[in-house]
């Protein structure tokens, strides 16, 4: 079995910060989103991995996750030119798939869950296809599936205006190389892509063996700031740990599962956890709120910070309470007593909300 990770893509709805990041490398909980996808991968025992990059944003990818020896998997890359769907991208992957079954995983999308037992089910049913299933609220930003009585697959359809169910496709498949003739008959959708939900419509019409599991657990899609910032909150709840590497003054107080990096340094603040800071920070005079991410090389000074997502770089001053916010790289946000104004320099596509 091999995998393969979708990791192109132009991540337009995380603009700002996927102006200068591809949005598979947005971190959560001060991780890059995609290592959670490949250490799920790792965890199944999928060693042989293809990983699709952009132009754009292939050069990053290749830095962040190297040969996988870290991970202890093999990753072969391969350039999908052109964002022409994910159909397009399995096409694309075929000279590395050959003629292996494979496991095909969203390199935005994180489940809690593992994929072992969809494997072994994959391989038990001697299925072509296996999909996973969630209820969404919003089902027509996805690929959306319709059940029969007897909860057999009768439909796929991708993000219809006036949706069946409420039961999307999760971006997690398990595929045998029947899929690749199944997407030889299909055609670009209405946004111009081959899509992937067509492909595996075209197996079951083709009388192929279709299986689907209902995802346990909670699946985010962080294509979304909220969606980014919900995956920070279930990540910090469920798997931050207490693990204090940096300084903490007498004067601090660091309450419950906090995690805090090497040459960090805490003075007079109360960090309240659950709460991860990266390496070489400098919190002062300060709270930060559960579920707060800092990223590497941040300052924080007099200032309150709850439920927001800093990366790296970032430096907040005297600002009376900041919450539910995404910060990108370098970002400063900082209050002059002097003015009663809003002094902005701000990049292209940012938002500020108060
Ligand atoms: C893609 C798929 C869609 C699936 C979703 C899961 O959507 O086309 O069927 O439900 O991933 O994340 P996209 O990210 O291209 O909008």
């Amino acid at each position: 079995m091999k995998g393969l990770v979708l990791s192109g893509g132009k991540g337009t709805r995380l603009r700002p910060i996927t102006h200068t990041a591809a949005k598979q490398l947005v971190p959560v909980a001060n991780k890059p989103i995609l290592y959670y996808v490949i250490e799920n991968l790792a965890r199944a025992d999928i060693r042989d991995i293809g990983v699709i990059i952009s132009p754009e944003t292939g050069d990053s990818i290749q830095e962040a996750l190297g040969d996988g020896s870290r991970f202890a998997v093999e990753i072969t890359y391969i350039l999908q030119a052109e964002p022409a769907g994910l159909a397009h991208a399995v096409q694309t992957a075929q000279p590395f798939l050959q003629e292996s079954p494979f496991v095909m995983y969203l390199g935005d999308n994180l489940i809690s869950s593992g994929i072992s037992s969809f494997v072994q089910a994959f391989q038990e049913e001697k299925l072509d296809a296996l999909i996973l299933l969630k209820e969404v609220e919003n089902p027509s930003q996805f690929g959306i599936a319709e059940i029969d009585a007897d909860n057999r697959l009768v439909r796929l359809v991708e993000k219809p205006q006036n949706p069946p169910t409420n039961l999307a496709l999760v971006g997690v498949y398990l595929f045998t190389p029947a899929v690749h003739q199944a997407i030889t008959r299909i055609k670009p959708s209405w946004r111009g892509e081959l899509e992937i939900t067509d492909a595996i419509q075209e197996l079951l019409q083709s009388g192929n063996r279709v299986g689907w599991r209902a995802l346990e657990g909670w699946w985010l899609d962080t294509g979304k700031k909220d969606d980014l910032l919900s995956a920070n909150t279930q990540v910090l709840d469920e798997w931050s740990v207490r693990e204090i590497l940096g300084e903490v003054d007498e004067d601090s107080r660091v309450i419950g599962r906090v995690s805090l990096g090497v040459g960090s340094r805490v003075s007079n603040s109360t960090i309240r956890g659950p709460a991860v800071i990266g390496e070489h920070c400098l919190i002062k005079d300060s709270f930060i709120g559960p579920f707060t991410s800092i990223g590497d090389h941040s300052r924080v000074e007099s200032s309150v910070i709850e439920h927001s997502v800093l990366l790296s770089g970032v430096g907040i001053f005297q600002v009376d309470r900041l919450e539910d916010s995404l910060l990108g790289r370098h970002a400063r946000v900082a209050r002059h007593n002097r003015h009663r104004s809003l002094q902005l320099l701000l990049g292209d596509d940012t938002v500020v909300e108060f």
